[in-house]
């Protein structure tokens, strides 16, 4: 099954996705030529970016969703980026060989339902001394034993909620979400050694309330899908409401989220 994206959406509302990531492209310290694949690319942005970075290499863009493939191939075209390419492709089913020297996933794996597979995927496909660079959800015990940004936390307490909670009754979250020492765990049975395997924070500041609602539509959709189209809006309001009764927006009106994600730096000695 492939999520249904709207590509458009989440261009318009991946700010905090795209803040963090600029951070790990900085981190990378590209010399400019190297050939780089981004697994889970989504609309491209970031992707983009990369190809800025390597004028003397390459870089190819693959996802699951065709439909961001096709937003992707449409805003970034090859006339405007000629190193830069996208296509379809699953992260659990990579068939590169050694072609890469440097693989990317930003925002992505936490999607997958068998990272074993994919990692497996990612170190075929990287060059010997290639790198493996990536951002993603991992379970992080706050002091209420909970995991994830104050934002889920809200989204965690509406869906309990009577009017939603039959909608939530057989939900079970796809994709695995590890721990940084599981990772670190699955890195190395893989074959990486992993070098940095650590939380990051950004103070996401989003200019108000329907853009931090965006920012909850254009990624919850495996939540919302549950609910009846018509009631969407509504269980999305409940949830900022929820949020800002917690964390009120400043005087400016702006809305602040502390959000964390797991980043990952990783290289792959020759066979
Ligand atoms: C939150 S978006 C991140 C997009 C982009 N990397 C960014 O940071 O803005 C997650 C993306 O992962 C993709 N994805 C999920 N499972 C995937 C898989 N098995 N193989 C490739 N892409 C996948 C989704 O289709 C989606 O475009």
């Amino acid at each position: 099954m492939t999520d249904l994206w709207d590509p458009s959406d989440y261009y318009k509302h991946s700010y905090p996705q795209y803040a963090f990531a600029l951070g790990l492209v900085g981190r990378l310290a590209l010399r400019g030529d190297e050939h780089i694949l981004d697994v889970g690319c989504g609309d491209g942005k970031i992707t983009a970016v990369l190809s800025a970075r390597v004028s003397h290499g390459s870089v190819l863009g693959i996802d699951i969703s065709t439909e961001m493939i096709a937003f992707a191939q449409n805003m970034f075209s090859q006339t405007a980026y000629p190193n830069l390419s996208f296509s379809y492709g699953d992260a659990s089913n990579l068939t590169f060989q050694k072609e890469f020297d440097v693989i990317v996933a930003f925002a992505s794996l936490h999607w997958t339902a068998d990272l074993v597979t994919v990692l497996q995927g990612i170190k075929s496909s990287l060059a010997p001394g290639g790198r493996f660079a990536a951002q993603l959800m991992a379970k992080r015990f706050t002091t209420q034993g909970k995991s994830g940004s104050p934002l889920h936390q809200a989204r965690r307490e509406v869906m309990a909620r009577p009017a939603w909670r039959p909608y939530f009754r057989e939900f079970k979250k796809q994709g695995l979400v590890y721990s940084a020492d599981e990772y670190e765990k699955l890195l190395r049975d893989a074959g990486f050694t992993p070098h940095r395997v650590e939380f990051v924070t950004e103070d996401v500041t989003h200019p108000g309330i329907e853009a931090l609602k965006g920012c909850a539509r254009a990624t919850w959709h495996r939540y919302t899908s549950r609910i009846p189209a018509e009631h969407r809006d509504a269980f999305l309001d409940e949830v900022v409401q929820r949020f800002i009764e917690q964390y009120p927006p400043d005087s400016g009106g702006q809305i602040h989220v502390r959000m964390k994600i797991l980043e990952v730096e990783a290289t792959v000695t020759g066979d």
